[in-house]
């Protein structure tokens, strides 16, 4: 048997000195003694980050969502799956059972079929957080469709780039959603998109808020009474292992977003087993969430591991602000939730409330906390630790990708030890290592350098959908033989990994990955713009923010500047989507340039932050001139 749950210090030791010394046996066992295979693979392991190529149990034939729902409705069929909580507190949460899970999912399964959805097809799924969603995704992968959720906070703009890069065939959407007290269009939004994507076939709508959008017709159906004529009975797809089960977009540092594909096995197997032992999750614990489906860690840690588990998970479709501020706690209260799991920028937000949000609600039933998405700060995470899990909750400090499709660095709570702003020790099966900027490996404690990994782990995305190219040049080529995460990070005295932030062109704000060049596209296409770039800086709820350096054309000096910043932002909303605005926006004469006319973004960056007299060497900057006027206007 394999110790899929590890329970003590020794434990951890031991399993991870196994899953190094034999990574192959050691995920072999995981995945023989965890999870149902129609058949078993042939080969656990094959790799090579040269080409690079990674194949996890070759030759096995399985299908997800058999291991989520089918193999616990003989156990545990009335137990809840998946807990909704709308975004009115008046109306009442949907206990949906794991029958009752089973009974939807192949009734959608079934309409996707019938709408000429077959296996290897790919679906865009653009919907808030209602049932629906939860449920399209399990259909897709019940019939082995390839699911593109894309987070439906992003614009029409965004979201048919996205259909027109995976050649999507169906999308489904919802006629609306809610947020607040307000309502979105997202049928509008869709429309819209759809104007630049001759791909799409069928659109199904799911009713959410009472609104009177026209459907086209041919192109256009309401969901609900396809559901109602459809079975519920839907045998799997029989799927190989190595067979695509969704693509994940996520913002690189330049172009176009990158259409991470994750398989079917690996996938499975890893986010069970890191759902399992990150969150230490028994038998009747109520778990949640809140991070958006739209996301990987909704895909990893809403959906898939959490009922791979058996598990009962939350799904919220509202904000922590609506009503008040204390709607996060209400819900733990409400729900007995005994794992919760949130990104620093609601922390940082929640925290900058009063007190009297929290004081009036049993927090009790909390085991565990976790954070995940960007870097927490000690002031974040101390204001978590004490006044939500009253120190005595550990906190899960969560470090990982879009890219790694599941947890890689994280403490495992009440077995390893825990450091505040510290992502901690490496999962079994993670080998991390820091490199130096010459590409030399950081050997021993108390290093700091960029973060790769050593050694694949079932849950590696496979390529870029398309593009295979660019996975190699974005992950396999700085550090040749590694996997290059992006991320600087440090090692302390004990081995302990925190991680530093990006250092490449992405930024992360409120927990959102953007790349700075698909920004700058954006604002160039504003008629009066000559050239522009972007930087974060600090900022106290969202982590980082966007400061944008602008050069007008010569007509565009004479206009109002705050028309134009109004102009440049509702351009980036348009074009991305309002996740993306610039907080900041200082209209320059020109942007430092090296001789070769690379724009040194490592000055601007200074600049953003305040650090205006230490902007380091600038032997190679070619216009002072206008370094010392952007210094001298700087916002
Ligand atoms: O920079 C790291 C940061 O988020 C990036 C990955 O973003 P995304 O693909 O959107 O996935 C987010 C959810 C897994 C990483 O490269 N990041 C993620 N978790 C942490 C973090 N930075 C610091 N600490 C974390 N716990």
């Amino acid at each position: 048997m394999s110790d899929y749950q590890i329970k003590s210090l020794a434990n951890y030791k031991s399993t991870y000195q196994k899953s190094v010394a034999e990574p192959e046996a050691f995920w072999a066992a995981i995945a023989e003694d965890n999870f149902v295979w129609h058949k078993k693979w042939d080969k656990v392991l094959e790799w090579d980050f040269a080409k690079p190529e990674v194949k996890w149990f070759e030759g096995a034939q399985l299908n997800i969502t058999e291991n989520c729902i089918d193999r616990h409705l003989e156990k545990r069929g009335d137990k809840t799956a998946i807990l909704f909580e709308p975004n009115n507190p008046n109306e009442a949460a949907l206990h949906i059972s794991y029958k009752e899970l089973s009974n939807r999912v192949n009734r959608f399964a079934n309409v996707l079929k019938s709408n000429g959805v077959g296996k290897g097809d790919r679906v865009c799924i653009y919907l808030p957080m209602i049932p629906e969603l939860a449920v399209s995704v399990l259909a897709c992968a019940r019939i082995g469709a390839i699911h593109s959720v894309v987070f439906a906070g992003f614009s029409s703009t965004a979201l048919a780039t996205r259909i027109n890069d995976s050649d999507c065939k169906m999308v489904i959407t919802s006629d609306g959603s809610f947020r607040g007290d307000k309502t979105i269009d997202l049928k509008g939004i869709v429309d819209e998109a759809l104007l630049e994507c001759a791909v799409v076939e069928t659109v199904l709508v799911a009713k959410r808020i009472d609104s009177n959008i026209q459907l086209k017709s041919g192109r256009d159906k309401w969901l609900q009474p396809e559901l109602d004529a459809a079975s519920p009975i839907c045998a799997q797809e029989i799927m190989d292992a190595e067979d695509p089960l969704f693509i994940l977009y996520t913002s690189g540092s330049t172009g176009m977003p990158k259409g991470m594909v994750h398989t079917t096995a690996g996938y499975m197997v890893y986010s069970a087993y890191t759902f399992k032992n990150v969150f230490q999750y028994e038998a009747d614990d109520v778990y949640w969430c809140t991070a958006d489906i739209g996301w990987i860690t909704g895909h990893s840690y809403i959906v898939y591991g959490p009922l791979a588990n058996g598990a009962t998970t939350v799904m919220f479709e509202g904000t922590p602000s609506y009503p008040d501020c204390g709607r996060f706690w209400a819900i733990v209260e409400k729900h007995k939730v005994n794992q919760f799991y949130t990104a620093p920028t609601a922390i940082r937000a929640l925290a900058k409330e009063s007190l009297d949000n929290v004081k009036g609600y049993d927090l009790s039933s909390l085991k565990i906390l976790g954070t995940v998405g960007e870097p927490i700060n000690e002031e974040a995470w101390h204001w978590y630790n004490d006044h939500i899990g009253k120190k005595n909750c550990p906190i899960v400090d969560t470090w990982w990708q879009t890219e790694t499709g599941g947890i890689l660095i994280s403490p495992i709570p009440n077995v390893t030890e825990t450091k505040p702003t510290y992502a901690t020790l490496p999962l079994p099966g993670i080998q991390p290592a820091l490199f130096d900027k010459d590409g030399l490996e950081l050997e021993g404690n108390k290093q700091e350098g960029s973060l790769c990994i050593k050694y694949p782990w079932p849950s590696i995305a496979r390529t870029i959908w398309g593009n295979h190219d660019r996975y190699r040049e974005t992950y396999f080529s700085a550090f040749p033989g590694n996997y290059f995460t992006g991320d600087g990070a440090l090692r302390d005295e004990n081995g302990l990994y925190r991680i530093t932030g990006r250092v490449d062109d992405v930024i992360i704000v409120s927990g959102h990955n953007l790349g700075t060049a698909p920004i700058e596209d954006a604002i160039d296409e504003h008629p009066l713009v000559a050239e522009s770039a972007i930087v974060g800086f600090p900022h106290d709820i969202k982590g980082s923010a966007l400061y944008g350096y602008v050069t007008l054309k010569g007509e565009g000096l004479s206009k109002n500047e705050e028309d134009l910043k109004k102009e440049i932002n509702q351009l980036i909303a348009d074009l991305i989507g309002p996740i993306a605005k610039l907080d900041k926006i200082q209209f320059t004469n020109g942007l430092p340039k090296t001789r070769s006319g690379k724009i040194m973004r490592r000055i601007l960056r200074k600049i953003a932050c305040g650090e205006v007299d230490n902007l380091g060497d600038i032997s190679t900057l070619l216009n002072p001139e206008v370094v010392a006027s952007i210094k001298a206007n700087v916002l």
